[in-house]
């Protein structure tokens, strides 16, 4: 996706993005802020900091955080949400060249946001100048473990042109702690993350592709075929779920930390 669709995306999905009952990107971003190891004299900046799953946490610790959001009604949302807070900025930006002062900054974090950058080992070496010595940047990525989710994820492409999957450096843990190492950090630390994500309906399931990057998949699919692709994905999820009703995904996810 180019820069411009990226921020439509996320620009349409901003109001619900994180705000239909799911427990995936806040449990995801804590865990990333947890692994920068943040000190109350630190200076942060959160890239990509959508509707703050990491910039808050950080905020709760740090001395002082900048959000950079592309989206611009992601950076509106958030900063209405910061509202109060002395400690948090947040402003529209590209996070591949932010506008942001040289070895400023003791964390620099991107939480489910480096695999959007054109160029990624650019972008982290960008990054890394921001840090100064000793500092320590830490971002999150999707590990692609095959489980149930993915099932039911995968209907969207049967009404989708057919489209080969490009090689990432984001597939393998060894090739993102490579690219940490390339962009000059050290002592490259990879941790995975596992823990449930439950939907308690299809309603809710539904709700949920529209208020993340999926909604980009949504978008391409002609309106006329929307009904029997949810009825298709509602199926296989009513066939996954429990007694209860709801269904629960495993989600897994890589941090990777280096320090300058
Ligand atoms: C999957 S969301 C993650 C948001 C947040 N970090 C979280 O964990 O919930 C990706 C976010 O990165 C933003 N984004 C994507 N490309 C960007 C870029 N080049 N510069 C700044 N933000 C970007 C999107 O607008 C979106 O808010």
């Amino acid at each position: 996706m180019d820069v411009d669709k990226v921020a439509g995306v996320f620009d349409r999905a901003a109001p619900t993005y994180d705000r239909v009952g799911i427990d995936f990107f806040q449990p995801v971003g804590r865990a990333l802020v947890a692994a920068v190891r943040p000190q109350p004299t630190d200076v942060a900046v959160d890239l990509g900091c959508g509707r703050g799953a990491a910039l808050f946490p950080l905020a709760d610790t740090v001395h002082h955080v900048t959000g950079i959001d592309l989206a611009p009604k992601m950076v509106e949302l958030t900063r209405a949400d910061a509202a109060g807070r002395g400690n948090v900025t947040v402003v529209q930006g590209d996070a591949a060249t932010p506008d942001l002062p040289s070895a400023h900054f003791d964390i620099v974090t991107a939480s489910l946001v480096a695999f959007f950058m054109p160029d990624p080992l650019a972008a982290m070496r960008r990054w890394v100048t921001l840090l100064r010595p000793g500092g320590r940047l830490g971002i999150s990525s999707f590990r692609d473990v095959p489980n149930r989710m993915h099932d039911v994820m995968a209907v969207v492409q049967d009404y989708l042109p057919p489209r080969r999957a490009p090689k990432s450096v984001f597939d393998a843990d060894d090739t993102v702690a490579q690219l940490l190492r390339d962009a000059g950090l050290r002592e490259v630390t990879t941790t995975h993350l596992s823990f449930d994500t439950t939907f308690e309906d299809e309603e809710q399931f539904h709700r949920y592709e529209w208020s993340n990057g999926r909604r980009e998949a949504w978008e391409h699919i002609p309106v006329e075929w929307h009904a029997e692709a949810r009825t298709r994905m509602a199926e296989l999820l009513a066939s996954y779920a429990d007694a209860d009703g709801r269904t629960r995904f495993e989600a897994n996810i890589r941090l990777t930390v280096g320090i300058k």
